[in-house]
């Protein structure tokens, strides 16, 4: 359960009405409004569809990866292989690390051959993959193409940067649960005027040149008059979350600590070996490789999956004293 703020509502009204009223349900102004709005919050080109999955499936499409292998973390959501394998590439699964549950360079070293085309970084929990930077540099030397899965990644940057500025391009999810949601939905940016292009093409079956073979991945304009309405309260609701978070800095010992440069919008608060009287979902207890029946040995994502937990941090756990003694007692044994 996530809560939309009073203004959110008020707002959604006025910019539906206005949608209804249009006459332009579909392929209107506010779906690019929405995606003027995120772009300038995320600061590269955006465009609007209808789920984080289609925005993957989408950019590996641009990427090419049919008949090639690509790179994937076992530990993501099923979404991410299911992406590859539609847009006809081979997953091959890759360990994490346990200080940030992503991707290493090591983990794509390790299982990189010469049929691999691709790499999906996965920003797990709210933060970037702390080697971002360097994964970037080994995929621009190596000529892989290099996709973010950025669904738990709203209001994360590195160093300045945002999701989805690493590399090809990035895909959000605004899934009921993301820390912006309109339900159903999703977004891809990328600083290609290309891939940008070729995602606006793809959402819409190739319309009208009909060179792009795509499908139909658009978003609605009730849903970005949604969109629009809750991203003006982004700001409000990651700045809640990162002050939770940084009482929970006090109380936790065993946890995701972030590097310099890093700033998490904490679409998750992850903590290791903790036993914890309140928790929200875990990121993740089920690996995709052993979900998909596929062997391997990934021992980091293995103990992460049977050790970490996560204290509430979804808008709305309300009624919280942020004070650090109550929240030990609160959630703690
Ligand atoms: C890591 C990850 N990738 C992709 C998705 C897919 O997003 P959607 O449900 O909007 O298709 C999700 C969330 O649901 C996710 O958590």
């Amino acid at each position: 359960m996530i809560r939309l703020e009073e203004a959110a509502v008020r707002r959604f009204h006025e910019l539906s009405d206005k949608v209804l009223r249009s006459g332009f349900l579909s392929e209107g102004e506010l779906t690019k409004q929405f995606e003027a709005q995120w772009q300038e919050f995320a600061g590269l080109p955006a465009v609007a569809v209808s789920s984080g999955g289609f925005a993957l499936w989408a950019l590996l499409e641009a990427a090419g990866v049919r008949g090639h292998e690509v790179i994937v973390p076992t530990n993501t959501f099923m979404a991410t292989p299911l992406a590859v394998e539609k847009a006809g590439g081979k997953v091959v699964f890759a360990d994490c690390n346990r200080q940030d549950l992503c991707l290493s360079l090591k983990d794509i070293e390790a299982v990189m051959t010469p049929a691999t085309k691709a790499v999906v970084l996965v920003h797990i929990g709210g933060h970037l993959a702390f080697e971002s930077e360097a994964i970037a540099r080994f995929c621009k030397d190596k000529g892989l193409a290099l996709i973010e899965d950025c669904a738990h990644a709203h209001g994360a940057t590195l160093h300045g940067k945002a999701g989805g500025s690493f590399g090809l391009g990035g895909a959000y999810s605004f899934y009921a649960t993301k820390t912006l949601t309109i339900g159903e939905g999703g977004m891809v940016v990328s600083n290609s005027n290309e891939v940008i292009e070729f995602v606006r093409s793809f959402r819409n079956y190739g319309k009208f040149a009909y060179k792009v073979a795509g499908f139909h991945g658009r978003m609605s304009e009730i849903t970005a008059a949604l969109g629009v309405a809750q991203l003006e309260q982004l700001p409000k609701i990651l700045d809640w979350k990162r002050r939770l978070a940084a009482k929970y800095d006090e109380i936790f010992a065993n946890r995701v600590s972030l590097p310099e440069g890093m700033v998490s919008g904490y679409y998750k608060y992850i903590v290791f070996e903790e036993t914890l009287k309140e928790k929200t979902g875990a990121v993740y207890s089920d690996l995709c490789h052993s979900l998909r029946g596929v062997a391997g040995n990934f021992p980091e994502s293995e103990w992460i999956a049977k050790h970490h937990s996560c204290p509430p941090i979804w808008y709305g756990y309300d009624g919280i004293d942020l004070n650090p003694e109550a929240l030990r007692q609160r959630l703690l044994s």
